[in-house]
């Protein structure tokens, strides 16, 4: 009889595997790509910003020159000039770092659909000042819309990885999660090429290049409200059970959502007593600490492995190297950079994050390494190649993992409690990283010359050393089953000294949470 039972439920868990990945397939419907599709505006908006202020810098600098003529009757030095910019450029991430840290905030108080709603006021505002900075004469419009700017994609930053996560299924979430990426790419792709001289980038179209963040603002506001509400925060932290049930209907396009009902269940009733965590109680409470210093230092690898020391500089790094028309392999990169994301779309959910992210990091550290030859050898024949093929492997590399994966891991190493507070730190330790290298990076070339790419080289090994050791994967896992693994950890690491052991939690796939029927 035993046997017969065994042989039973065997068959009958082999049944619901093929029942659970039927599903799944069938769970990708077309109201729940509209959805992801309108939240990934918001990735667009940061990877536009992020882009946007390096092909017109002279034009830039050009219009603040007129503008102190106007004012003062003397042209502007070119310390101030050089200052005004500088600060234009660095303040977007100034605003992106206080921004991010109000992620959690906003997310509890509003929910995640009405603030990404909200926070378009701020991209219109920063539109608004950076387009008419020019008619007022006012640089101080155009560092005030950087501001601005930046404390909008911030936001962005944290609220759209956040939504993608809690309304992608299971098995998806990787995939999806790397929209988010696709969407700053293909934004950096877009203002890189709208920023040519012969497009917005001259002289006098230079304001509409700013302002023209507006219009996806606009056209997220209209589709926003056609979305639903994360069917998790809708149950988890408002008990609308009603709700959470018609929105995840929808979006799963079948009646029978039976499945994420019950998974969520599960996680409301353990975290009826902490449906919401603050920033301190994130770092206080033993459980959290190792996801939230994973999640830190996921952050930083991928800000210090010097992806922006490209994206910021890298006309002047392939002009260094002897490049002829070093603009044209600027918008290279950009290509390469959009092509490699979608290339890490297709492999997350086959190859795991945890071994993308090795990849990626050690692939980065060796094109650092050829990216340091072909600056220290300029000159010789082939050198401009070479650099041209190493930043081009270096951002190919970055995408294949350290770029798109930071971002959506920090949703799935969370629960519903934590995960907006978790969101916040992450999001501001990497905007704070981005900070530091776009101002160090200029000083850092002043002082290492051709040898600077090898700071970043011994960052790279450093996260990669880290990535092996720590981080876990969390491919087809749900977030209950991710959280308790590091529960348990917490649980044992107060009696065992910690060891340098591979922190891989026991696989237990979601399948076997569905319950039979
Ligand atoms: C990531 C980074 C961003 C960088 C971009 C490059 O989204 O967060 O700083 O500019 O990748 O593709």
């Amino acid at each position: 009889e035993t046997i017969q039972h065994f042989v039973a439920t065997g068959e009958l868990r082999n049944h619901n595997l093929i029942h659970t990945k039927k599903m799944e397939r069938e769970r990708v419907t077309g109201y729940l790509l509209f959805s992801v599709a309108t939240v990934v505006i918001g990735s667009l908006q940061f990877g536009y910003n992020t882009g946007v202020i390096n092909a017109p810098e002279q034009k830039l600098q050009a219009f603040f020159n007129k503008t102190w003529m106007e004012r003062y009757r003397e042209p502007i030095s070119a310390g101030v000039c050089t200052m005004i910019w500088s600060l234009s450029v660095a303040i977007f991430s100034v605003g992106g770092m206080v921004g991010s840290f109000n992620v959690g905030i906003m997310a509890d108080k509003f929910g995640r659909r009405k603030s990404m709603l909200l926070v378009n006021v701020l991209a219109l505002i920063g539109a608004a000042l950076m387009g008419f900075s020019a008619l007022c004469y006012s640089f101080e419009m155009v560092i005030a819309g950087r501001l601005v700017i930046g404390l909008f994609c911030g936001l962005c930053t944290g609220l759209t990885p956040m939504y993608i996560g809690e309304v992608s299924p299971t098995s998806l979430r990787g995939a999806f999660g790397t929209l988010h990426q696709l969407g700053v790419v293909v934004g950096i792709l877009v203002a890189q090429i709208f920023g040519l001289e012969v497009l917005l980038g001259s002289a006098t179209l230079w304001p509409l290049l700013l302002a023209l963040t507006a219009i996806p603002a606009v056209i997220q506001c209209i589709m926003l409200p056609f979305c639903p509400e994360s069917p998790r925060y809708l149950l988890i932290n408002l008990n609308q059970e009603e709700e959470a049930l018609r929105a995840l209907v929808r979006l799963r396009g079948t009646e029978d959502v039976s499945a994420d009902m019950q998974e969520m269940k599960e996680e409301s009733i353990k975290m009826a007593t902490e449906k919401k965590v603050t920033i301190p109680e994130l770092f206080r409470t033993p459980a959290y600490r190792q996801p939230i210093l994973i999640a830190i230092m996921l952050q930083l690898s991928q800000q210090l492995s010097g992806i922006n020391a490209v994206f910021y500089y890298s006309t002047g790094i392939f002009e260094s190297a002897g490049v002829t028309k070093p603009i044209y392999a600027t918008i290279g990169a950009g290509v390469v950079n959009t092509i490699f994301t979608v290339v890490s779309l297709f492999l997350v959910e086959r190859a795991g994050r945890r071994t993308l992210h090795l990849l990626g990091l050690a692939g980065m550290a060796v094109s650092a390494v050829l990216m340091t030859v072909a600056l220290q050898l300029k000159g010789l024949p082939f050198m401009s190649y070479l650099s041209i093929v190493a930043v081009f492997a270096f951002v190919a590399l970055f995408e294949m993992g350290p770029g798109p994966i930071p971002w959506f891991i920090v949703a799935e190493l969370f629960s519903q409690g934590p995960r907006p507070a978790a969101m916040a730190v992450a999001g501001c330790s990497n905007w704070t990283a981005n900070f530091l290298v776009g101002v160090s990076f200029p000083k850092l070339v002043e002082w290492c010359g051709p040898y600077v790419f090898i700071i970043f080289t011994i960052f790279l090994v450093l996260f990669f050393i880290f990535t092996f050791f720590r981080v876990p994967e969390t491919k087809g896992r749900t977030f209950d089953d991710i959280a308790r693994g590091f529960s348990g950890q917490a649980s044992t690491s107060a009696q065992a000294p910690p060891t340098g052991e591979v922190v891989t939690l026991p696989a237990s796939p979601t399948k076997e949470k569905v319950p039979p029927g």
